[in-house]
């Protein structure tokens, strides 16, 4: 049996994710956070994994995200939590970017 694997999804034009901008929105039912920092786009979960709270108004800089609750510094390449007080990763997703569209592997 062929195992079933996720398809890239159209997530936004490029022109929509500024430099050191950011875009939340659904795919699937789950919410991801485009982000570009440092000359790279990232697609991370929306939701932070210390209180299930939005990430999307949090500060982007230097590949990471701050959580605007409580203050939590998430890598956006490998979704490691970088301080207290979240204590687990957030999920990153695959990104490609095909005629001038950001696709999205969730
Ligand atoms: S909800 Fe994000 S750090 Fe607490």
């Amino acid at each position: 049996m062929i195992p079933v694997t996720a398809a890239f999804t159209r997530f936004c034009e490029v022109s929509q994710v500024p430099p050191n901008g950011k875009k939340a929105a659904k795919i699937n039912g789950v919410w991801v956070l485009v982000c570009h920092s440092k000359d790279r786009y990232f697609a991370v979960s929306n939701i932070c994994s210390h209180q299930v709270k939005p990430l999307i108004n949090g500060r982007v800089r230097n590949c990471a995200i701050t959580c605007p609750v409580h203050g939590a510094k998430f890598n956006l390449e490998t979704g490691e939590a970088l301080n207290l007080p979240a204590t687990k990763p957030i999920d990153t997703y695959e990104l490609r970017i095909v005629d001038d569209w950001i696709e999205v592997k969730v």
